[in-house]
């Protein structure tokens, strides 16, 4: 598959009323994840001049939280309808706020050195392959002031053993579903050992439509970031525990890890 046919494949289950459902609804009372919440201490006094960039924005469940903390607050996602969720539910809440479509591995209307934060939450960056990932980081850095912070977070390659796992349940009607994306699983990937074997891979988890997600060792990911100028100040867990040595990741049950970055 090319480039272009994955972004269009990933947009089609992006834009699905499905997708947009599964969103709205898990945003609908606001919430940050437990590896998100130290954002919050980044900026504490100064939240109301920092100016964030908000990647993926979704239906807008970090919105919810950072719209309201800073008045120069722009989301951005490449689907228009998660966008066009964003502007119906937030207008007139925050006359200031920016919700644009916007692909993130292509920032050409956002200058240099503009953004105290730039967030692309809950592993979006995960939709796309190596290359255009990294040409995604690289305009995060971009566009993030010297002195700023960038911060993501992404799939754990160490978690894919737990993936092929069935997860049994009594209710009817997900048991079904499981059965459907556990077949999935075990025809669109190759085996665990195989999947695991480099620093990253794309893995077909079941739950993106038929798109695989990008998986990634943490050491490889923090590597790749101090290559471009980007320093890990923090790692956290999904579950919001701080990594703190490379074993901490090495774990199957840190389902994906928080990268907290400063821009020197
Ligand atoms: C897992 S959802 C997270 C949505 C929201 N941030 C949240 O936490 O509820 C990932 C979002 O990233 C967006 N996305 C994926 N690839 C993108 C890209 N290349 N540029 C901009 N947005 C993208 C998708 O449209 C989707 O809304």
């Amino acid at each position: 598959m090319t480039v272009e046919s994955i972004k269009q494949s990933q947009l089609q289950f992006w834009n699905s009323p499905d997708a947009l459902d599964q969103y709205a609804y898990s945003s609908k009372p606001a919430f940050l994840y437990p590896g998100e919440l130290p954002i919050l201490g980044l900026f504490r006094d100064r939240w109301p001049s920092v100016r964030m960039l908000d990647i993926g924005v979704g239906a807008g469940r970090t919105a919810q939280y950072f719209a309201e903390l800073t008045p120069h607050y722009v989301g951005i996602d490449f689907a228009p309808k998660m966008i066009e969720a964003c502007q119906r539910r937030f207008a007139g809440r925050w006359p200031r706020a920016v919700f644009q479509e916007g692909d993130a591995s292509d920032l050409k209307e956002h200058a240099d050195n503009t953004y105290d934060l730039v967030l692309f939450s809950f592993n979006g960056i995960d939709c796309m392959p190596y290359e255009q990932r990294q040409r995604t980081l690289a305009e995060m850095q971009r566009v993030c002031k010297p002195g700023g912070r960038v911060v993501f977070s992404s799939h754990n390659l160490f978690c894919i053993p737990l993936i092929p796992k069935f997860q049994f349940t009594a209710h009817p009607m997900r048991l079904k579903e499981e059965l459907t994306r556990w077949l999935q699983v075990q025809r669109r990937n190759p085996p665990v050992e195989q999947a695991m074997a480099g620093p990253h891979v794309e893995y077909d988890d079941g739950n993106i439509g038929a798109n695989r997600l990008f998986f990634i060792r943490p050491e490889a990911q923090a590597a790749d970031l101090r290559a471009m100028g980007l320093e890990v100040t923090a790692m956290y867990a999904n579950h919001g525990h701080e990594l703190r040595t490379e074993g901490d990741g090495h774990d199957p049950r840190v389902s994906w890890v928080y990268y907290y970055c400063l821009k020197g």
